[in-house]
C-alpha cells in the first residue's frame, strides 16, 4: 500500500511510523468523484497538489518523512517537489535552499567553514553545496528550517537524499524539479542543464515538471524537452525582483506571456499575483493573471500556501477557505497549488470544492457557537450572532450576565474588560477584585446599568494574541450587545437554528448580591415563548450542578454540565452524578486528546464512558488559528474537527468559527464509507509523539486529574439576597460599602491599575 516501502536505502525508521499516523484506509481517486466539467482549469481536470519538499510544514523539507507523509495524506496523483542543488561532484540533491545551513546541521558538522559567494549579484554568506561532495554530506542531517515550526524531529537523523534516490524510494505519482539557481551553479562550472538532461534520460526517473525563475535556463533546455512529457514552468518571484538573465522585473515579464510561452508551458506565481491583498491584509479583487495565462495555453501554479503563516484576514484563519478561493470562485481555477501542508489542498479539492451552500450534512455533529461567530466579530454582538446563523450554526449560545439594574444580557465574560474598551472609559474606576469570581481584578457587568453597558465599545476577542494573531482588525469594535430577550427574539426568528444554549456562571455570588440569574433566565425564556412547544431546543449550561438543579424537573430544557478543568477520566460514580442532572456534558479538547508540548500524547476514555451513560459530549473550543491546535492537526482546523468527530466520536463542537465546522460536516468525502481518503482520515493521537527522539522529547507530564464526585455534587444555590439598591449603580458617585457597612479599602482600586494596563496592552 505504501510506495516508500520498496527501497529503503538510508531511510529512517520513522517512515514506518508515519504510515501509522493516519488511520489506514483505502485511498480513492480524487478525480473519480469530482465533476470534471466544473473545473475552470486549463485542462478541465482537477488542479494538482504539489507538496513542496514533501509535507515540509511538519517534517524537515526534503526529508524521507516529509515525502512519505505527503504521499499518505495527498491525493493519488500528488506531485512531490524537489528543489535541486548540485554538489562539488555534480550530484543533484533535493534541498530547499541554496544555503545548506538553512534546513540542516551543516554549520555544526563543518564548523567554521562558512563561505561567501555572489548570488545574483549579492554577496551571500553560508555553507554551499558546491563546496562539498556527496560523500562529504553523508553525515549532515536535515532539520526544520522554518523556526516557527516544531524542531522536535531534528534528532531523527534524516539524511540528504539525491534526486534519483528520492525518486526511486518513493516512485511518486508526480515528480517536480525546481531549479532555483542555474546562474549561480554555472558560475561554479556546474551545469544544471547537464544534470536535468541526464536525470530525465535515465529511464527510471520520470520528471513531470521542471521549473525555474531563470529565463535563460529554461530557454537552454526548451528544445530538448519540446517533444517530451516533461513540462517546463517559469517561476515568477516578487514583482519587483529582477530576473537575472533578462534584467527585467518579474512584473514586466508578466506583461508578455506570449514570450513566456516560447519556452514554457506553465507558470508559477506567488498567490498574491492572483488574489492581492491590501495593506491591512484583506483581499482585493482578483487579477486576470489566471485567465490571461490560460488564454496563452499556459498552466498556472500558485505558490506560497502555508497553513502556519498568517494569510489574508478575509479567510478567517481557515486555510481550506483560501484554497477554495483559488480553485472554486466561479471565474477561474489555478491548475495546481504548491503547498507545505498538502493535506489541506487535497481535502479542499476533493471534499470541499463546488460543494454549494446546500450540500447535505454527512456528519451527525452538532455545531454550537461560542459567543456567536466570535472569530469574526466581537463576541455576543448582534453581528457575531447573525454571522453564526448565516454560517450554519445549530445552536446559538448566550452566556448570561446580569447588569446592575437586573437585566440578563449576553456577554462572554462577567468582566467587561474582556470584551469592551471599558478600561479606557470613565467607568474604569469601578475596577474591583472579587475572589468568588476569580483571580485578578475586573469591571463587572453587575456594577453598570444596561444603558451604560450599551454605551461601551465592544472588542473582538483575540485568544491567540500572544502569537501576534489578531481577529478581523477592520471590524474589531463593530456590533451591538444584546439583552437575553433580544437574543431570544433573534434566535426564535432564525428558522435554521436547532436551538439556543444559555450559559449560567457565578450564580451563587450573584444570588448573594441580590441577582436571581436563574429566575431571570426562566422569565426571559418564558416571555420569548420558549416554554411552549417550540421547534427549537433550549439548553441550559453551567459548570455548577446547583444551577442545573434549579431547572431540573421545572422545564423540559436540556441540561448541559460543563466540566471546567481538563480531565483524564471520570469514575462511574461521578458519571452517575452527572447523569442524574444533565443529558449532555461539555469537556475540553485536552480531556479527549491530552497533549504535551502541543503534541497529542494519546486518547482518554472520557468520551466513550460519558456516551455509554447516554450523555452527549460537546467539546470546546474549536478555533481556526493554527496556534490553538496541536501539531498533529497540521495547522488545519478541518483536520482537528475531523479527528475529534471521526476519531473520538464526539457529538458536538463549540466553536468561535461555526462556518468551518458546518462546512466540514457537509464535505463529500465523509460519505464514502470504508473508502475515506487519507486526507479525510482522523489523525492517530500520539503518532507524531512516537517519532520524537529522546533528546528532543519534552519531559513527561502528570496526566490530567480525574473528575471526582466532589467536583460535581454541590450544595444548593443560596437564596437571592434582598435587592441591592440601584443607587449603587453609578458606583462612581457613592462610595461602595461592603455588607458589614465598612467602606471598601481604597487599595483595591490601586492594584488593579497595573492589571488594566496589561489588559489594554493585550487588547491592542
Ligand atoms: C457536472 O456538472 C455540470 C454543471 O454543473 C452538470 O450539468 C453535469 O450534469 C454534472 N455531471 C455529473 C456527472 O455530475
Ligand atoms: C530558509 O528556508 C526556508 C524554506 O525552507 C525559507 O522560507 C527561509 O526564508 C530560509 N531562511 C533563510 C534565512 O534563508
Ligand atoms: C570554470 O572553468 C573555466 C574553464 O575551464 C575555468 O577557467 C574557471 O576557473 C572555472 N571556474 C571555477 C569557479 O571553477
Ligand atoms: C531501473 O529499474 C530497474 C528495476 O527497478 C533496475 O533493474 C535498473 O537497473 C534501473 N535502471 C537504472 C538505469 O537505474
Ligand atoms: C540592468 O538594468 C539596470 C537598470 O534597469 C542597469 O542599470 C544595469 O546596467 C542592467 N544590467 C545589465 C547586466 O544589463
Ligand atoms: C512578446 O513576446 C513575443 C514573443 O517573444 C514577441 O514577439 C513580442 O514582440 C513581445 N511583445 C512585446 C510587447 O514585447
Ligand atoms: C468574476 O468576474 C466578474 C466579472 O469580471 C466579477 O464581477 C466578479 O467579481 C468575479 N468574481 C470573482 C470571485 O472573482
Ligand atoms: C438552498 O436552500 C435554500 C433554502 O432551503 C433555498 O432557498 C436556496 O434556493 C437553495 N440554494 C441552492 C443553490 O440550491
Ligand atoms: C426576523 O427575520 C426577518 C427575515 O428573516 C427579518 O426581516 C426580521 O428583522 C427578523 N426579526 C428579528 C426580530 O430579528
Ligand atoms: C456551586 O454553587 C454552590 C452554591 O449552590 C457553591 O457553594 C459552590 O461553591 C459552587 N461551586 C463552584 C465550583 O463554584
Ligand atoms: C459592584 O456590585 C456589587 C454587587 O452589587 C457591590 O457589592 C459592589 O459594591 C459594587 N462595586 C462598585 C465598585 O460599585
Ligand atoms: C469615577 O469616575 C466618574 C466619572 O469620571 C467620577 O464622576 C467619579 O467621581 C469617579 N469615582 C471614583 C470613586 O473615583
Amino acid at each position: 500500500m505504501f510506495p516508500a516501502m520498496r527501497s529503503l536505502r538510508g531511510i529512517s525508521i520513522a517512515v514506518f511510523v508515519v504510515q501509522a499516523l493516519l488511520a489506514s484506509v483505502a485511498l480513492v481517486s480524487a478525480k473519480g468523484s469530482t465533476n470534471l466539467s466544473r473545473w475552470q482549469t486549463l485542462s478541465g481536470n482537477a488542479p494538482f497538489v504539489i507538496a513542496r519538499g514533501g509535507f515540509s510544514g511538519i517534517f524537515a523539507d526534503s526529508s524521507v518523512d516529509a515525502y512519505s507523509l505527503a504521499l499518505s495524506t495527498g491525493p493519488p496523483d500528488v506531485i512531490l517537489w524537489c528543489d535541486v542543488q548540485l554538489t562539488k561532484d555534480a550530484a543533484g540533491i533535493c534541498f530547499p535552499d541554496l544555503k545548506l545551513d538553512n534546513n540542516s546541521d551543516i554549520a555544526v558538522v563543518y564548523e567554521n567553514q562558512q563561505k561567501a559567494y555572489l548570488v545574483n549579484g549579492a554577496s551571500t554568506k553560508g555553507w554551499f553545496a558546491i563546496d562539498y561532495t556527496l560523500k562529504d554530506l553523508r553525515n549532515v542531517i536535515l532539520t526544520q528550517g522554518v523556526y516557527s515550526r516544531t524542531n522536535k524531529f531534528d534528532g531523527n537523523g534524516y539524511t540528504i537524499m539525491t534526486v534519483q534516490d528520492t525518486y526511486t524510494q518513493f516512485k511518486p505519482p508526480g515528480f517536480w524539479l525546481n531549479i532555483q539557481h542555474d546562474a549561480f551553479y554555472a558560475q561554479h562550472n556546474l551545469s544544471m542543464r547537464n544534470f536535468v538532461l541526464s536525470v530525465t534520460r535515465n529511464v527510471n526517473v520520470t520528471v513531470d515538471y521542471i521549473s525555474s525563475p531563470e529565463v535563460a535556463f529554461l530557454q537552454s533546455i526548451a528544445e530538448r524537452f519540446r517533444r517530451s512529457a516533461t513540462k517546463l514552468v517559469f517561476r515568477f518571484l516578487g514583482q519587483n525582483d529582477v530576473e537575472p538573465s533578462t534584467n527585467q522585473t518579474y512584473d514586466s515579464l508578466l506583461k508578455n506571456l506570449t514570450f513566456i510561452k516560447t519556452f514554457a508551458s506553465g507558470i508559477i506565481v506567488p498567490k498574491s499575483y492572483i488574489w492581492p491583498v491590501d495593506g491591512s491584509l484583506y483581499l482585493l479583487p482578483s487579477t486576470s493573471v489566471v485567465l490571461d495565462a490560460h488564454k496563452e495555453r499556459l498552466e498556472v501554479f500558485a505558490s506560497e500556501f502555508y497553513n502556519d503563516v498568517p494569510f489574508s484576514f478575509s479567510y478567517s484563519y481557515d486555510p481550506v477557505a483560501e484554497y477554495l478561493k483559488f480553485v472554486d470562485n466561479g471565474n477561474f481555477s489555478v491548475d495546481g497549488v504548491i503547498s507545505d501542508f498538502p493535506i489541506t489542498p487535497s481535502a479542499a479539492l476533493d471534499c470541499f470544492a463546488h460543494l454549494g451552500k446546500n450540500a447535505s450534512k454527512q456528519a451527525d455533529l452538532l455545531v454550537i457557537s461560542k459567543n456567536g461567530a466570535s472569530g469574526d466579530f466581537p463576541g455576543c454582538t448582534d453581528l457575531a450572532y447573525l454571522k453564526a446563523i448565516e454560517d450554519g450554526v445549530d445552536v446559538l449560545d448566550c452566556p448570561v450576565q446580569m447588569t446592575g439594574d437586573g437585566t440578563p444580557i449576553c456577554l462572554g465574560s462577567i468582566n467587561l474588560i474582556d470584551s469592551t474598551t471599558i478600561a479606557q472609559s470613565s467607568f474604569s474606576n469601578l475596577t474591583a477584585t472579587i475572589p468568588e469570581i476569580g483571580q485578578g481584578s475586573g469591571i463587572f457587568t453587575f456594577n453598570l446599568s444596561w444603558s451604560d453597558i450599551q454605551s461601551l465599545t465592544p472588542v473582538i476577542s483575540s485568544p491567540q494574541s500572544d502569537f501576534q494573531l489578531f481577529r478581523n482588525p477592520k471590524l474589531k469594535n463593530a456590533g451591538k450587545f444584546l439583552t437575553l430577550s433580544d437574543f431570544l427574539a433573534m434566535a426564535k426568528n432564525a428558522s435554521s437554528l436547532h436551538g439556543v444554549l444559555i450559559g449560567i456562571e457565578n450564580a451563587p455570588y450573584l444570588s448573594e448580591q441580590g441577582f436571581g440569574v436563574t429566575d431571570a433566565v426562566l422569565n426571559a425564556l418564558s416571555k420569548a415563548g420558549y416554554d411552549e412547544q417550540t421547534a427549537q431546543t433550549v439548553m441550559i449550561q453551567s459548570s455548577n450542578s446547583s444551577v442545573l438543579k434549579k431547572f431540573k424537573g421545572k422545564t423540559n430544557y436540556k441540561l448541559v454540565y460543563k466540566v471546567d478543568e481538563d480531565i483524564g477520566g471520570a469514575p462511574s460514580g461521578t458519571i452517575d452524578d452527572i447523569k442524574r442532572l444533565a443529558s449532555a456534558v461539555v469537556i475540553s479538547k485536552d480531556s479527549v486528546f491530552p497533549k504535551n508540548a502541543a503534541f497529542l500524547t494519546g486518547v482518554t476514555n472520557v468520551v466513550p464512558r460519558l456516551q455509554a451513560a447516554n450523555l452527549s459530549v460537546f467539546v470546546q473550543t474549536f478555533s481556526n488559528e493554527f496556534t490553538s491546535q496541536a501539531w498533529d492537526f497540521f495547522s488545519d482546523a478541518t483536520v482537528e474537527i475531523n479527528s475529534f468527530y471521526m476519531g473520538a466520536g464526539i457529538n458536538g463542537v463549540i466553536t468561535d468559527f461555526p462556518k468551518t465546522s458546518d462546512r466540514y460536516r457537509r464535505n463529500r468525502c465523509l460519505n464514502r464509507g470504508s473508502k475515506i481518503p487519507g486526507y479525510m482520515s482522523p489523525v492517530q493521537p500520539g503518532g507524531l509523539w512516537l517519532l520524537i527522539t529522546l533528546p528532543y522529547l519534552p519531559p513527561a507530564e502528570a496526566p490530567n486529574p480525574y473528575l471526582t464526585e466532589g467536583d460535581v455534587v454541590e450544595p444548593p444555590l443560596p437564596p437571592v439576597a434582598a435587592k441591592t439598591p440601584t443607587s449603587n449603580l453609578s458606583g462612581a458617585a457613592t462610595a461602595p460599602t461592603s455588607p458589614n457597612g465598612q467602606p471598601k479599602v481604597a487599595a483595591c482600586v490601586i492594584a488593579p491599575l497595573t492589571a488594566m494596563l496589561i489588559a489594554i496592552y493585550l487588547l491592542f
